[in-house]
Protein backbone atom coordinates (compact mmCIF):
# COMPACT_ATOMS: atom_id res chain seq x y z
CA UNK A 1 0.00 0.00 0.00
CA UNK A 2 1.71 3.39 -0.73
CA UNK A 3 1.49 6.47 1.50
CA UNK A 4 -0.61 9.28 0.62
CA UNK A 5 -0.67 11.07 -2.67
CA UNK A 6 -2.20 14.64 -3.73
CA UNK A 7 -2.09 16.12 -6.76
CA UNK A 8 -1.29 19.98 -6.65
CA UNK A 9 -2.17 22.53 -8.51
CA UNK A 10 -0.22 26.32 -9.22
CA UNK A 11 -1.51 29.13 -10.95
CA UNK A 12 -0.98 32.14 -8.58
CA UNK A 13 1.22 33.90 -11.11
CA UNK A 14 3.37 33.60 -14.61
CA UNK A 15 3.73 29.72 -14.22
CA UNK A 16 0.86 27.58 -15.23
CA UNK A 17 1.84 23.72 -13.08
CA UNK A 18 0.67 20.33 -11.62
CA UNK A 19 2.20 17.99 -9.47
CA UNK A 20 1.49 14.64 -7.60
CA UNK A 21 3.56 13.60 -4.32
CA UNK A 22 3.90 11.17 -1.98
CA UNK A 23 3.78 11.05 1.62
CA UNK A 24 5.02 8.44 3.75
CA UNK A 25 3.65 7.76 7.22
CA UNK A 26 6.74 8.81 8.62
CA UNK A 27 6.21 12.27 7.57
CA UNK A 28 8.96 11.86 4.58
CA UNK A 29 7.83 12.73 0.82
CA UNK A 30 8.81 11.57 -2.81
CA UNK A 31 7.40 13.50 -5.93
CA UNK A 32 6.07 11.25 -8.30
CA UNK A 33 5.36 14.77 -11.01
CA UNK A 34 6.40 17.45 -11.39
CA UNK A 35 5.39 19.69 -14.52
CA UNK A 36 5.56 23.82 -14.93
CA UNK A 37 4.81 25.77 -17.63
CA UNK A 38 6.37 28.76 -17.61
CA UNK A 39 4.46 31.98 -19.45
CA UNK A 40 7.99 33.75 -19.99
CA UNK A 41 6.88 34.47 -23.53
CA UNK A 42 3.67 35.94 -22.92
CA UNK A 43 4.34 38.56 -21.03
CA UNK A 44 8.41 39.48 -21.86
CA UNK A 45 7.00 42.02 -24.18
CA UNK A 46 5.52 43.64 -21.51
CA UNK A 47 8.39 43.70 -19.31
CA UNK A 48 6.13 41.85 -16.46
CA UNK A 49 3.30 39.54 -15.62
CA UNK A 50 -0.19 40.87 -16.96
CA UNK A 51 -2.88 39.83 -15.15
CA UNK A 52 -5.35 39.03 -17.51
CA UNK A 53 -2.97 37.31 -20.10
CA UNK A 54 -1.89 35.37 -17.16
CA UNK A 55 -5.20 33.77 -16.28
CA UNK A 56 -6.08 33.13 -20.13
CA UNK A 57 -2.62 31.21 -20.29
CA UNK A 58 -3.25 29.01 -17.15
CA UNK A 59 -6.91 28.21 -18.74
CA UNK A 60 -5.39 26.93 -21.84
CA UNK A 61 -2.39 24.88 -20.42
CA UNK A 62 -4.07 23.67 -17.32
CA UNK A 63 -6.00 20.59 -18.35
CA UNK A 64 -2.89 18.93 -20.29
CA UNK A 65 -0.67 19.93 -17.70
CA UNK A 66 -2.72 18.06 -15.06
CA UNK A 67 -3.08 14.88 -17.12
CA UNK A 68 0.65 14.86 -18.19
CA UNK A 69 1.14 15.29 -14.25
CA UNK A 70 -1.13 12.24 -13.86
CA UNK A 71 0.49 10.02 -16.38
CA UNK A 72 3.51 10.49 -15.08
CA UNK A 73 2.54 9.98 -11.28
CA UNK A 74 0.70 6.31 -13.09
CA UNK A 75 -2.78 6.68 -11.02
CA UNK A 76 -6.00 8.03 -12.23
CA UNK A 77 -7.62 10.33 -9.85
CA UNK A 78 -9.46 7.44 -7.91
CA UNK A 79 -5.83 7.02 -6.72
CA UNK A 80 -5.04 10.51 -5.21
CA UNK A 81 -5.81 11.16 -1.44
CA UNK A 82 -6.37 14.75 -2.29
CA UNK A 83 -6.33 17.54 -4.24
CA UNK A 84 -4.50 20.68 -3.28
CA UNK A 85 -4.73 23.93 -5.41
CA UNK A 86 -3.03 27.39 -4.53
CA UNK A 87 -6.05 29.90 -3.27
CA UNK A 88 -3.78 32.78 -2.56
CA UNK A 89 -1.80 34.75 -2.20
CA UNK A 90 -1.59 36.07 -6.07
CA UNK A 91 -3.33 37.20 -8.99
CA UNK A 92 -6.85 36.90 -8.66
CA UNK A 93 -7.86 35.37 -12.29
CA UNK A 94 -5.35 32.80 -11.94
CA UNK A 95 -6.33 31.62 -8.73
CA UNK A 96 -9.48 31.26 -9.89
CA UNK A 97 -8.69 29.16 -12.64
CA UNK A 98 -6.60 26.97 -10.21
CA UNK A 99 -8.84 26.50 -7.35
CA UNK A 100 -12.44 26.15 -9.38
CA UNK A 101 -10.07 23.44 -11.60
CA UNK A 102 -9.38 21.70 -8.64
CA UNK A 103 -12.78 21.61 -6.55
CA UNK A 104 -14.08 20.28 -10.17
CA UNK A 105 -11.65 17.27 -9.23
CA UNK A 106 -12.41 17.14 -6.12
CA UNK A 107 -16.12 16.88 -6.90
CA UNK A 108 -16.03 14.77 -9.50
CA UNK A 109 -13.62 11.94 -7.52
CA UNK A 110 -15.09 12.52 -4.16
CA UNK A 111 -12.09 13.50 -2.58
CA UNK A 112 -10.99 16.32 0.42
CA UNK A 113 -9.91 19.77 -1.24
CA UNK A 114 -7.08 21.88 0.44
CA UNK A 115 -6.94 25.49 -0.48
CA UNK A 116 -3.36 26.20 -0.29
CA UNK A 117 -1.83 29.14 1.07
CA UNK A 118 1.12 29.86 -1.69
CA UNK A 119 3.47 30.93 1.23
CA UNK A 120 3.29 28.52 3.40
CA UNK A 121 3.69 25.94 0.33
CA UNK A 122 7.10 27.51 -0.38
CA UNK A 123 8.20 27.40 3.47
CA UNK A 124 7.09 23.64 3.80
CA UNK A 125 9.20 22.61 0.52
CA UNK A 126 12.03 21.82 2.90
CA UNK A 127 10.23 19.24 4.69
CA UNK A 128 9.68 17.63 1.43
CA UNK A 129 13.39 17.65 -0.02
CA UNK A 130 15.15 17.47 3.29
CA UNK A 131 12.65 16.12 5.89
CA UNK A 132 13.25 19.24 8.00
CA UNK A 133 11.87 18.69 11.77
CA UNK A 134 9.81 21.70 13.32
CA UNK A 135 11.48 24.67 14.46
CA UNK A 136 12.57 26.14 11.74
CA UNK A 137 13.32 29.54 10.27
CA UNK A 138 12.59 30.10 6.76
CA UNK A 139 14.05 33.07 4.79
CA UNK A 140 11.40 33.38 1.88
CA UNK A 141 12.31 35.59 -1.13
CA UNK A 142 10.49 36.10 -4.09
CA UNK A 143 9.02 38.41 -6.78
CA UNK A 144 6.18 39.24 -4.69
CA UNK A 145 7.56 38.22 -0.83
CA UNK A 146 10.11 38.74 1.34
CA UNK A 147 9.87 37.21 4.65
CA UNK A 148 11.58 36.03 7.45
CA UNK A 149 9.03 33.35 8.88
CA UNK A 150 9.50 30.99 12.23
CA UNK A 151 8.24 28.13 11.86
CA UNK A 152 6.83 26.10 14.72
CA UNK A 153 4.67 23.42 13.38
CA UNK A 154 2.41 23.01 10.93
CA UNK A 155 0.21 26.29 10.68
CA UNK A 156 1.97 27.86 13.71
CA UNK A 157 4.04 30.92 11.49
CA UNK A 158 5.69 33.42 13.13
CA UNK A 159 6.29 36.18 10.42
CA UNK A 160 8.84 38.13 12.28
CA UNK A 161 10.32 40.51 9.78
CA UNK A 162 8.60 41.98 5.77
CA UNK A 163 9.80 44.36 3.14
CA UNK A 164 8.25 47.66 4.41
CA UNK A 165 8.74 48.52 0.54
CA UNK A 166 9.59 46.36 -2.51
CA UNK A 167 9.96 42.76 -3.06
CA UNK A 168 13.69 41.80 -3.22
CA UNK A 169 12.77 39.72 -6.34
CA UNK A 170 10.81 43.00 -7.72
CA UNK A 171 13.83 45.29 -7.05
CA UNK A 172 16.24 42.09 -9.02
CA UNK A 173 13.20 42.99 -11.89
CA UNK A 174 13.45 46.43 -11.53
CA UNK A 175 17.02 47.04 -12.05
CA UNK A 176 17.32 44.69 -14.73
CA UNK A 177 14.21 46.94 -16.30
CA UNK A 178 16.42 50.17 -15.94
CA UNK A 179 19.83 48.65 -17.73
CA UNK A 180 18.00 46.78 -20.43
CA UNK A 181 18.10 43.50 -19.24
CA UNK A 182 14.69 41.69 -19.80
CA UNK A 183 12.32 40.28 -17.81
CA UNK A 184 12.79 38.52 -15.67
CA UNK A 185 15.71 40.46 -13.94
CA UNK A 186 17.12 38.00 -11.28
CA UNK A 187 18.95 35.67 -13.52
CA UNK A 188 20.08 38.01 -16.34
CA UNK A 189 21.58 40.87 -13.17
CA UNK A 190 22.98 37.34 -11.80
CA UNK A 191 24.80 36.74 -14.95
CA UNK A 192 25.53 40.82 -15.34
CA UNK A 193 27.20 40.70 -11.84
CA UNK A 194 29.29 37.84 -12.39
CA UNK A 195 31.70 39.63 -15.03
CA UNK A 196 31.41 42.63 -12.94
CA UNK A 197 33.35 44.51 -10.09
CA UNK A 198 30.95 44.62 -7.13
CA UNK A 199 33.23 47.26 -5.23
CA UNK A 200 33.20 49.91 -7.88
CA UNK A 201 29.94 51.77 -6.40
CA UNK A 202 29.15 51.85 -3.00
CA UNK A 203 25.30 50.91 -2.90
CA UNK A 204 23.15 51.57 0.24
CA UNK A 205 22.66 48.31 2.46
CA UNK A 206 19.16 49.47 4.06
CA UNK A 207 18.33 48.49 7.39
CA UNK A 208 21.49 47.05 7.85
CA UNK A 209 22.54 47.01 11.46
CA UNK A 210 19.40 47.51 13.07
CA UNK A 211 16.97 46.15 15.32
CA UNK A 212 14.54 43.75 13.73
CA UNK A 213 14.25 41.64 10.73
CA UNK A 214 12.53 44.04 8.10
CA UNK A 215 13.73 44.57 4.78
CA UNK A 216 13.74 47.52 2.40
CA UNK A 217 14.93 47.67 -1.32
CA UNK A 218 13.51 50.78 -2.92
CA UNK A 219 16.38 52.91 -1.40
CA UNK A 220 18.50 50.34 -2.85
CA UNK A 221 16.77 50.45 -6.34
CA UNK A 222 16.67 54.72 -6.58
CA UNK A 223 20.27 54.85 -5.69
CA UNK A 224 21.19 52.26 -8.84
CA UNK A 225 18.86 54.69 -10.77
CA UNK A 226 20.56 58.18 -10.12
CA UNK A 227 24.02 56.13 -10.94
CA UNK A 228 22.59 54.79 -14.23
CA UNK A 229 21.09 57.42 -15.25
CA UNK A 230 24.40 59.57 -13.85
CA UNK A 231 26.36 57.55 -16.31
CA UNK A 232 24.29 57.29 -19.67
CA UNK A 233 25.17 56.13 -21.84
CA UNK A 234 26.15 52.78 -20.36
CA UNK A 235 28.80 50.75 -21.71
CA UNK A 236 28.98 46.50 -20.80
CA UNK A 237 31.43 47.10 -18.01
CA UNK A 238 28.80 50.19 -16.47
CA UNK A 239 25.98 47.64 -16.53
CA UNK A 240 27.97 44.51 -15.21
CA UNK A 241 29.25 46.71 -12.19
CA UNK A 242 25.63 48.26 -11.58
CA UNK A 243 24.55 44.62 -11.17
CA UNK A 244 27.52 43.31 -9.11
CA UNK A 245 27.36 46.44 -7.28
CA UNK A 246 23.64 45.96 -6.73
CA UNK A 247 23.85 42.05 -6.04
CA UNK A 248 26.14 42.68 -3.10
CA UNK A 249 24.08 45.17 -1.63
CA UNK A 250 21.06 42.52 -1.96
CA UNK A 251 22.76 40.24 -0.54
CA UNK A 252 24.26 41.88 2.47
CA UNK A 253 21.18 43.30 3.06
CA UNK A 254 19.90 39.88 3.16
CA UNK A 255 22.88 38.50 5.29
CA UNK A 256 22.39 41.50 8.21
CA UNK A 257 18.85 40.48 8.36
CA UNK A 258 19.14 37.18 8.69
CA UNK A 259 21.96 37.07 11.25
CA UNK A 260 19.06 39.09 13.19
CA UNK A 261 16.65 36.56 13.04
CA UNK A 262 19.26 33.65 13.47
CA UNK A 263 19.74 35.58 17.03
CA UNK A 264 16.26 35.76 18.03
CA UNK A 265 15.47 32.38 17.11
CA UNK A 266 18.54 30.63 18.85
CA UNK A 267 17.13 32.68 21.84
CA UNK A 268 13.79 31.18 21.53
CA UNK A 269 14.21 28.05 20.73
CA UNK A 270 17.65 26.40 21.59
CA UNK A 271 21.16 26.65 20.20
CA UNK A 272 21.12 25.24 16.71
CA UNK A 273 18.72 26.44 14.28
CA UNK A 274 17.64 25.18 11.19
CA UNK A 275 17.91 27.86 7.99
CA UNK A 276 15.76 27.15 5.01
CA UNK A 277 15.91 29.45 1.77
CA UNK A 278 12.91 29.40 -0.24
CA UNK A 279 11.32 30.96 -3.38
CA UNK A 280 12.60 32.33 -6.94
CA UNK A 281 15.55 34.53 -5.35
CA UNK A 282 16.86 31.44 -3.62
CA UNK A 283 18.02 30.20 -7.05
CA UNK A 284 20.71 33.40 -6.99
CA UNK A 285 24.07 31.23 -6.45
CA UNK A 286 25.65 34.62 -4.31
CA UNK A 287 22.71 34.93 -2.24
CA UNK A 288 22.90 30.94 -1.55
CA UNK A 289 26.99 31.47 -0.73
CA UNK A 290 26.34 34.10 1.43
CA UNK A 291 23.94 32.00 3.52
CA UNK A 292 26.21 29.24 3.38
CA UNK A 293 28.75 31.14 5.20
CA UNK A 294 26.39 32.76 7.66
CA UNK A 295 25.19 29.34 8.53
CA UNK A 296 28.55 28.25 9.18
CA UNK A 297 29.25 31.74 11.19
CA UNK A 298 26.00 30.82 13.46
CA UNK A 299 26.07 26.90 14.07
CA UNK A 300 22.68 27.09 11.81
CA UNK A 301 22.15 24.04 9.46
CA UNK A 302 21.14 25.44 5.82
CA UNK A 303 18.76 24.04 3.96
CA UNK A 304 18.25 25.45 0.23
CA UNK A 305 15.96 23.93 -1.89
CA UNK A 306 16.84 22.68 -5.20
CA UNK A 307 16.52 25.15 -8.23
CA UNK A 308 13.77 23.58 -9.48
CA UNK A 309 11.65 23.65 -6.20
CA UNK A 310 12.90 27.46 -5.30
CA UNK A 311 10.72 28.62 -8.03
CA UNK A 312 6.99 28.80 -8.07
CA UNK A 313 6.06 24.83 -8.72
CA UNK A 314 3.23 22.70 -7.84
CA UNK A 315 4.90 20.05 -5.87
CA UNK A 316 5.42 22.54 -3.00
CA UNK A 317 1.31 22.79 -3.22
CA UNK A 318 0.78 19.11 -3.52
CA UNK A 319 3.12 18.64 -0.27
CA UNK A 320 1.33 21.71 1.44
CA UNK A 321 -2.28 19.66 0.52
CA UNK A 322 -0.59 16.25 1.70
CA UNK A 323 0.61 17.90 5.40
CA UNK A 324 -2.92 19.04 5.99
CA UNK A 325 -4.15 16.57 5.41
CA UNK A 326 -2.19 14.49 7.25
CA UNK A 327 -3.34 16.60 10.54
CA UNK A 328 -6.92 15.89 9.96
CA UNK A 329 -7.22 19.41 7.45
CA UNK A 330 -9.42 19.85 4.52
CA UNK A 331 -11.70 22.71 2.88
CA UNK A 332 -14.91 23.01 1.69
CA UNK A 333 -15.86 23.80 -1.31
CA UNK A 334 -17.05 27.11 -0.73
CA UNK A 335 -13.28 28.49 -0.04
CA UNK A 336 -12.52 31.72 -1.56
CA UNK A 337 -9.76 32.64 -3.49
CA UNK A 338 -8.15 35.79 -1.89
CA UNK A 339 -5.35 37.65 -3.28
CA UNK A 340 -4.22 38.92 -0.46
CA UNK A 341 -3.84 35.98 2.26
CA UNK A 342 -0.69 36.80 4.98
CA UNK A 343 0.81 33.34 6.49
O1 LIG B 1 9.16 32.44 -6.25
P1 LIG B 1 9.10 33.02 -7.64
O2 LIG B 1 9.38 32.11 -8.80
O3 LIG B 1 7.73 33.67 -7.92
C1 LIG B 1 7.06 34.44 -6.99
O4 LIG B 1 6.33 33.84 -6.14
O5 LIG B 1 7.26 35.69 -7.04
O6 LIG B 1 10.13 34.25 -7.69
C2 LIG B 1 10.32 34.99 -8.86
C3 LIG B 1 11.36 36.07 -8.61
C4 LIG B 1 11.51 37.06 -9.76
O7 LIG B 1 11.50 38.37 -9.24
C5 LIG B 1 12.87 36.71 -10.34
O8 LIG B 1 13.53 37.82 -10.93
C6 LIG B 1 13.61 36.22 -9.13
O9 LIG B 1 12.65 35.48 -8.40
N1 LIG B 1 14.75 35.37 -9.48
C7 LIG B 1 16.02 35.66 -9.18
C8 LIG B 1 16.80 34.64 -9.78
N2 LIG B 1 15.97 33.76 -10.38
C9 LIG B 1 14.72 34.21 -10.18
N3 LIG B 1 16.56 36.69 -8.51
C10 LIG B 1 17.90 36.72 -8.41
N4 LIG B 1 18.72 35.79 -8.95
C11 LIG B 1 18.23 34.74 -9.63
N5 LIG B 1 19.05 33.82 -10.15
ZN1 LIG C 1 6.25 31.85 -5.22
Amino acid sequence: RHGMRVLGIETSCDETAAAVVERQPDGSGRILANVVLSQLEEHAAFGGVVPEIAARAHVEALDRLIAQAMAEAGCGFAGLDGIAATAGPGLIGGLLVGLMTGKAIAAAAGKPLVAVNHLEAHALTARLTDAVAFPYLVLLVTGGHTQIVAVEALGRYRCWGTTIDDAVGEAFDKVAKMLGLGWPGGPAVERQAAEGDPDRFAFPRPLAGRPGCDFSFSGLKTAVRIEAQRLQPLDDRDVADICAGFQAAVVETLADRTAAALHRFRAGYGPHPTLVVAGGVAANQAVRARLVELAGRHDARLFAPPLALCGDNAAMVAWAGAERLAAGLADGMDTPARARWPL
